[in-house]
C-alpha cells in the first residue's frame, strides 16, 4: 500500500502523509494542509470522515460488529470482569492485579463523601429539574470542593483526581434520584462493592432494612461495563476538547454530561421506553411507527436505531438484549414493553428502508427495558449511562493531557455577509 496520499489542487500535486493503526486504520495526515494549498481547509460536518486524534484506549469495527477496550473483548469483560476492573482498564491500560485493585477500590472508597455544602446546591433545584441536568451541574460544582482537580500536571495529581471522582460520582447520582422523589440522601456502606453501594445509596428507603439483589447488581455491573467508553463519541469528544483548553477535569466531565443528555446520544435510552410506552399506549401499532421513521416529513426517528459507527449489530446491543431476557426472567418480571421492542427490531431488520441504511439496534435500545426492571426511573437512565461512562471519559481526558494534544480550535468556511459600511439608525431602511 502507497505511503502517502496525494492531491491535486490548482495545478499542484501535494503529498500527505498515511498514519497505520494497529488495526491497520489508515489516516491521511492534513497537518500541512493550509499551509501546502494557501489556506484550503476541508469540510467534515458531524466529523464523519475526520479522526480527532490518535487513540489506544478503545477499538470499535464498525463493518464486523467489534469493540474492544485496551485490546479486549467487550464479550469477554462484560462476562468476567466487573466494573472497577474495567475501569482500571481503561484509565491505566492494563487489568489490574490483586493488589492493584484493592489498592484503587481504597483510594476510591476514602473519597467517597461529598462535601455538605455541595446538598446546598441539590437542595436549590426544583424535584421537577432532570437528573442530567442536575448531576452536570453537581459534576461541576465538585471542582470548587476539590480545586487540586483541576491540576492534571503529574501522575500522582492525575490520579487523585481520578479516584475523588469515582468515589464521589456514584453518590451524587444517587441524590439526583432521591431529590426527585424526596428521599432523604444516603451514603450507603463502603464496606460494600462499588456497584452495590451504589444500588443501595440509590434505594435504601430511610425505614427498611435495604436487601440487595445479586441479579440486580450483577446486571447494573454489566450494563456498566458495557457503557464504560466507546471512542470519539459525542460526548467523548466534547470530554476531550474541553480538557484541551486545560480546564478541569470535574468541569471536563460536566460539559460530557450535558452531550450525553441530548436524545440522539445517551438520552436515547429514555427516549426509546418513551417511544416503546407510546406504541404500546397507541395499540401497539409497529407498523405505523415504523411509516413515521421513515418519512422525511416526520421528525420521529425510530430510537435506539442507528449508529454513527455501527453498520451492523452493535455488539452491546446483543449483550443488553439477551441480559434484558435474563433480568425480566429472573425478577419474574413480564414487561409488554420488551415484546414491542423485538417485534420492532423484527420489523426493522427486514425492511428496506433500514437495511439500506443499515440502521441496527444500538446500545440504547434494550438497555431501558433493563432499567425499568430493576426499578430505576426513567429519567435516571442516562444518568447510569454517565455513571458507566465515566471511566472511558476519564481515560479519554487523561490521554489528550499526557499526549499534550493542541487546543481544539477547528475552522470553517464563512457564507456570511461580505464587507459593508455601518449605516447610521436614520439611514436603515
Ligand atoms: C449513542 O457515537 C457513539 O459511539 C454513541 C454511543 C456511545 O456509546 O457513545 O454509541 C451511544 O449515542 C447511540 C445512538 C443513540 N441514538 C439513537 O438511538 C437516536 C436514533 N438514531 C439516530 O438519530 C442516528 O442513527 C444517529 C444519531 C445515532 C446516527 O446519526 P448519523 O450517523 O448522523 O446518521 P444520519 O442521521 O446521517 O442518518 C443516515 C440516514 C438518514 O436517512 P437519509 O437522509 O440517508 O435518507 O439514516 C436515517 C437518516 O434519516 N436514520 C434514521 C435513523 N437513524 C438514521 N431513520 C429513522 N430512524 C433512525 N433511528
Amino acid at each position: 500500500m502507497a505511503d502517502k496520499a496525494t492531491l491535486e489542487f490548482n495545478g499542484q500535486k501535494i503529498e500527505f502523509p498515511l498514519i497505520k493503526g494497529t488495526e491497520d486504520e489508515i489516516g491521511i495526515d492534513i497537518k500541512s494542509l493550509r499551509s501546502a494549498t494557501g489556506g484550503a481547509i476541508t469540510i467534515d460536518p458531524g466529523f464523519k470522515n475526520t479522526g480527532a486524534c490518535e487513540s489506544g484506549i478503545t477499538y470499535l469495527d464498525g463493518e464486523q460488529g467489534i469493540l474492544r477496550y485496551r485490546g479486549y473483548a467487550i464479550e469477554e469483560l462484560a462476562e468476567k470482569a466487573d466494573f472497577l476492573e474495567v475501569a482500571y482498564l481503561l484509565i491505566y491500560g492494563d487489568l489490574p492485579n490483586q493488589e492493584q485493585l484493592d489498592k484503587f477500590n481504597a483510594d476510591i472508597t476514602s473519597h467517597a463523601v461529598v462535601d455538605d455544602d455541595v446538598k446546598k446546591i441539590l437542595d436549590a433545584f426544583p424535584k421537577s429539574a432532570h437528573p442530567m441536568g442536575v448531576l452536570s451541574s453537581l459534576t461541576s460544582a465538585l471542582t470548587a470542593f476539590n480545586p487540586s482537580s483541576v491540576d492534571a500536571s503529574s501522575k500522582e495529581a492525575m490520579y487523585n483526581s481520578t479516584v475523588r471522582i469515582l468515589g464521589k460520582f456514584p453518590v451524587l447520582v444517587a441524590w439526583t434520584m432521591r431529590k426527585k422523589q424526596g428521599l432523604p440522601l444516603d451514603y450507603g456502606d463502603t464496606s460494600l462493592g462499588y456497584v452495590e453501594n451504589l444500588l443501595k445509596m440509590m434505594f435504601k428507603k430511610p425505614n427498611e432494612e435495604y436487601v440487595h439483589n445479586p441479579i440486580i447488581v450483577n446486571a447494573l455491573d454489566k450494563l456498566l461495563i458495557l457503557h464504560a467508553d466507546h471512542e470519539q463519541n459525542c460526548s467523548t469528544s466534547t470530554v476531550r476538547i474541553v480538557g484541551s483548553s486545560y480546564a478541569g477535569l470535574f468541569a471536563s466531565l460536566s460539559a460530557g454530561i450535558s452531550a450525553l443528555w441530548g436524545p440522539l446520544h445517551g438520552g436515547a435510552n429514555q427516549a426509546v421506553i418513551e417511544m416503546l410506552e407510546g406504541i404500546m399506549a397507541d395499540g401497539g401499532d409497529t407498523k405505523k411507527y415504523m411509516a413515521k421513521a421513515k418519512d422525511k416529513n416526520d421528525p420521529f426517528r425510530l430510537m435506539g436505531f442507528g449508529h454513527r459507527v455501527y453498520k451492523n449489530f452493535d455488539p452491546r446491543a446483543r449483550i443488553i438484549k439477551s441480559a434484558a431476557d435474563e433480568v425480566l426472567n429472573d425478577l419474574g418480571i413480564e414487561d409488554p414493553i420488551l415484546e414491542i421492542a423485538k417485534g420492532l427490531e423484527k420489523e426493522a431488520l427486514r425492511d428496506e428502508y433500514f437495511v439500506e441504511r443499515r440502521l441496527y439496534p444500538n446500545v440504547d435500545f434494550y438497555s431501558g427495558i433493563i432499567y425499568r426492571a430493576m426499578g430505576i426511573p426513567i429519567e435516571m437512565f442516562t444518568v447510569m449511562f454517565a455513571m458507566g461512562r465515566l471511566p472511558g471519559w476519564i481515560a479519554q481526558w487523561k490521554e489528550m493531557r499526557h499526549r499534550k494534544e493542541p487546543i481544539g480550535r477547528p475552522r470553517q468556511i464563512y457564507i456570511g455577509e461580505n464587507y459593508r459600511a455601518f449605516k447610521s439608525i436614520s439611514e436603515r431602511s
